[in-house]
């Protein structure tokens, strides 16, 4: 950071106040070929205004800067090039972090307001899926990257506790289902009858109009379907509360889809009032060709409500109760139409906060190249693939690490991490086949890895504790040090561009950066020798564990001290 405020005032000076400082650090580059210097600054905008070649106005502005902190400024073309002092980058680096210490790459962007992020909401009576444990992990680490940028955010988990799939479930139940065998083993007997139903609705057309009727029974408050409902409900939650501690991650609200029952009656009223309505063979529709987008169907001439329909009230709800800036939902991609719907339709209700509201889709997770698919059966049972990966990390340790004191949850630790960061290092969008075993990998662009290199940096700074440190002068100017110091610097930077892009990954590549210069520098330099330059070595170990343990925090991944 103050780097570029001594090159940003240097050129603000040489320039004559040509342009504004924001100006020119908006200009400023780092150019790709490193033999040409850390910094540069193009000069083609100003050769209009100077009647000059970009050429000439270079060597120019190069001839007139002077400061301690620049060792060297050249003119390479139509660029001044700027070659830092690394000692005193280095120093000021990590002076910032010294003086910021756990608040290093904080922002006060938000301003304390409140952010509610929709997130995991899976589907009571259903296994969580591999789409769900994405948007919890998803969710959790934007959550954490709001929080650092200075908003306040809120994790909603949206049960899907509501819809036709109840009443389906409830006749399911009643034809082949038992108490007994669903006390038993609640999530997999569900699924069983889920899935039973489905198939024999494939051949008796009746099946889905009884489920249709048992949900309307449900909706109007029955209460042999109330309290099926209720003890489904229970027993997932049971079961989802279960992941959720494996993977360390709270919520702030459970209100999901059913909370919404007496809240959508007001939503009906008011499209009714506004005029949006129109009656499409019984059933309520509000027309969305100006968006060209499909009807959003709102309202079943049976008076059933719609997923679409209780969104709309929590949208509302949400705005009502956290005045939020921004409101977050993390759903795979495969429904962005639901939700260009569901704005579209608040906009044309006259709401221009809806332009807060964002979609944050994410790709699809197959296994071994299949889709997974929940009516079918195909499901991957999340609590099972997070207790092997716990066990394979065990593994792992074992092999490395026999004697470490705490190994259970350090593999916990790890194994979980391994699963976490794995579905956080690629953009977002992108699908991915799940392999366990490369997942939990000690080596490559894992978790682990980088976990590991944290773990060395602590145990470095373990052995340090016994040598005598001199003199405190920064000297660091090999290129290895070079190359970590410029990506510390660089962190507060990399946490803002995640938190505005809503964007994980970008954390998760900078931490494998950062970790795989860091293990390049432990492999060329003698770190734990009593010279001159032992307390910069030992800075720059602390503070790579530092940004090491802060990233990973932010994608909700524990870094433990030794593995
Ligand atoms: N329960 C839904 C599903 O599993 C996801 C809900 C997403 N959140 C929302 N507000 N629609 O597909």
């Amino acid at each position: 950071m103050e780097y570029r405020k001594v090159i940003i005032d240097q050129l603000y000076q040489a320039l004559e106040e040509t342009l504004t400082t924001d100006e020119i650090a908006g200009l400023l580059e780092i150019p790709k070929n490193s033999d040409h210097g850390d910094v540069a600054f193009p000069c083609f905008v100003l050769a209009k205004q100077f009647r000059q070649a970009p050429q000439k106005i270079a060597e120019e502005l190069a001839s007139k800067i002077k400061d301690p902190s620049i060792d060297a400024v050249k003119a390479i073309g139509p660029y001044v090039n700027f070659s830092l002092n690394r000692d005193i980058f280095a120093e000021l680096v990590f002076l910032e972090m010294l003086e910021k210490g756990h608040a290093y790459g904080d922002w006060e962007i938000g301003e304390g307001r409140h952010v509610p992020i929709d997130m995991s909401s899976p589907n009571i009576a259903k296994p969580m899926s591999m789409g769900h444990l994405r948007s919890t992990v998803i969710g959790n680490a934007i959550a954490n990257l709001m929080a650092k940028t200075g908003y306040a955010p809120v994790k909603i988990n949206h049960l899907g506790d509501w819809g036709t799939q109840f009443g389906k479930l409830i006749v399911a139940y009643k034809k082949w289902g038992s108490e007994e065998a669903v006390k038993a083993d609640p999530i997999s007997e569900l699924l069983r009858l889920y899935v039973k139903f489905h198939e024999e609705a494939e051949t008796n057309e009746e099946l889905d109009e009884e489920g249709r009727h048992w949900f309307k029974e449900l909706e109007d408050g029955n209460q042999e379907a109330h309290d099926l409902w209720e003890w489904f409900k229970n027993e997932s939650l049971k079961e989802f509360n279960r992941v959720y501690h494996l993977l360390g991650i709270e919520f702030d609200s459970y209100h999901g889809e059913a909370f919404y029952n007496d809240k959508m009656s007001e939503v009906v009223d008011l499209l009714e009032e506004k005029g949006l309505l129109t009656n499409n063979r019984g059933a309520d529709i509000v027309d969305l060709e100006k968006y060209g987008l499909n009807p959003a169907l709102i309202r079943k001439s049976d008076g059933a409500t719609l997923y679409i329909t209780r969104d709309l009230a929590a949208a509302i709800y949400r705005k009502r109760t956290y005045d939020f800036a921004q409101s977050l939902y993390v759903v795979g991609n495969e429904q962005a139409n639901h939700f260009r719907q569901l704005k579209a339709v608040l906009k044309e209700m006259g709401y221009d906060w809806s332009d807060d509201m964002h979609h944050i889709p994410f790709g699809l997770i197959t296994l071994n190249g299949k889709k997974l698919s929940t009516r079918k059966g195909k499901v991957v049972l999340l609590e099972k693939v997070l207790g092997e990966a716990v066990s394979l990390a065990k593994d792992q340790i074992e092999a490395k690490n026999p004697d470490l004191a705490n190994k259970e949850e350090v593999a916990s630790a790890v194994g979980i991490g391994a699963v976490v960061f794995h579905d956080l290092k690629n953009d977002r969008l992108n699908n991915f086949d799940f392999s366990l075993a490369e997942v939990v990998q000690f080596e490559g662009e894992t978790g682990p890895y980088v976990q590991y290199t944290h773990a060395r940096a602590k145990s470095i700074l373990r052995k340090a504790e016994k040598l005598t440190v001199g003199s405190k002068d920064i000297v660091l100017n090999d290129d290895y040090s070079w190359a970590v110091v410029r990506l510390l610097e660089k962190y507060p930077e990399t946490v803002k561009l995640a938190s505005e892009k809503f964007e994980p990954s970008v954390i998760a590549k900078y931490t494998i950066a950062l970790a795989q210069a860091f293990n390049k520098y432990y492999a060329n330099s003698r770190i734990l020798e009593e010279d001159d330059a032992l307390y910069a070595r030992l800075q720059l170990v602390q503070h790579t564990a530092s940004v090491l343990k802060d990233g990973l925090k932010l994608l909700g991944v524990k870094a433990p001290n030794e593995m």
